[in-house]
């Protein structure tokens, strides 16, 4: 076979290869068999050194009309593929304009914050507890002085504060709202008042400026401690939907006498030790005790009349116990992405 011959019958095995092809892929693979660096095409004219300058002419013409027309056979299958991709799709996809679009989900969703808030405040209203509602900016006299933190008190160091520009400060506790519970109900009583409260804090995992608590008082005639395990042990047997053990360690807060910090047998391992209680089989979660005299007298009342237990919840501590939530951050973040798995 002639060099012209064999470039002629490249050509005629291009077009019946390529005019065959149904995807882009193939298509731009076997175009390089013929045209590419590798491709026959090149192969021949690499021959083309022994031949005469004549000869050479005519092949040189020739090879170069060959790779344009099998260019242009692969550019107009090219348009052949696509279009038959595009009737195809038309074929086989069916698409409803009148069709109305799926409801979107504007409901919003209570947080979980709240959810476990209005649960407590339910579980408290049934055993005859009132809610009440104390301000966020409260003055140093209630959040400290008249709970038995005096001016140069060293617990004060305990609760670093945000003081504004007016001598007030954000409420660090809502044990603040205990003396305006003192002086505004007739005893007996029992109240809790949930709420923000503020702390300087650095922000970690477990830290934020900003978290919820519940303080709890009940002020009475020979108020006990038996009185405030009962009330505990039903509250967290409510919240958790099983029965809670728990235990008293001696704990220390100015406004308390004794004071207790009330820890609960781990739920996760049932007491037998695993890492979410550091292996010791419990867990810390509310301080609590009996109302210290100086803080009834600071209410207006006769500590030898009176007797009284208060605790203190904090709400978020719980949330992330319920749901497993490793990072305090995310409860304040306003990720919808978070907040959607609450909704109820
Ligand atoms: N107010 C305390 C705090 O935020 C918690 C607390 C401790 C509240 C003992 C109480 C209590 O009512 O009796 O650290």
């Amino acid at each position: 076979m002639s060099l012209v011959e064999e470039i002629e019958a490249i050509y005629k095995e291009a077009v019946s290869e390529l005019s065959k092809l149904n995807s882009e892929d193939e298509l731009d693979n076997k175009k390089n068999l013929f045209v590419g660096k590798k491709g026959k095409l090149t192969q021949i004219l690499k021959t083309m050194g022994s031949l005469t300058v004549e000869e050479r002419k005519t092949l040189g013409k020739l090879a170069n009309e060959t790779q344009e027309k099998i260019d242009s056979l692969v550019a107009s299958q090219r348009i052949k593929i696509k279009d038959f991709f595009y009737e195809n799709t038309l074929k086989n996809e069916f698409f409803d304009v009148l069709r109305p679009i799926a409801e979107p989900n504007l409901n919003g969703t209570l947080h979980p914050l709240t959810q476990i808030q209005h649960e407590i405040e339910a579980i408290f209203t049934s055993m005859g507890f009132s809610i009440m509602d104390g301000p966020e900016v409260e003055t140093d006299y209630n959040n400290f002085e008249a709970l038995n933190f005096k001016a140069d008190h060293p617990a004060r160091d305990t609760q670093d504060t945000f003081y504004t520009t007016d001598g007030k400060l954000l409420r660090t506790h809502t044990s603040a709202i205990q003396v305006r519970a003192l002086r505004n109900l007739k005893p007996p009583f029992r109240i809790i008042a949930p709420g923000r409260v503020f702390r300087y804090e650095e922000v970690d995992a477990s830290h934020e400026t900003t978290f919820y608590q519940v303080e709890g008082m009940v002020v009475g005639k020979d108020i006990s401690i038996a009185n405030l395990i009962y009330t505990m042990e039903t509250l967290l047997s409510e919240i958790f939907q099983k029965k809670v053990k728990t235990r008293l360690r001696p704990g220390y807060f100015p406004f308390v006498e004794p004071g207790f910090e009330l820890d609960i047998q781990c739920l996760v391992c049932g007491g037998k030790g695993c890492s979410v209680c550091k292996h010791s089989g419990w867990l810390e979660l509310l301080p609590c005790g009996l109302v210290h005299p100086n803080v009834l007298e600071a209410g207006g009342l006769d500590s030898k009349d009176w007797t009284g237990f208060a605790f203190g919840l904090g709400l978020d501590r719980l949330v992330m116990m319920r749901y497993g939530i490793h990072d305090i951050r995310y409860l304040h973040s306003g990720n919808l992405r978070f907040l959607k798995q609450f909704q109820s």
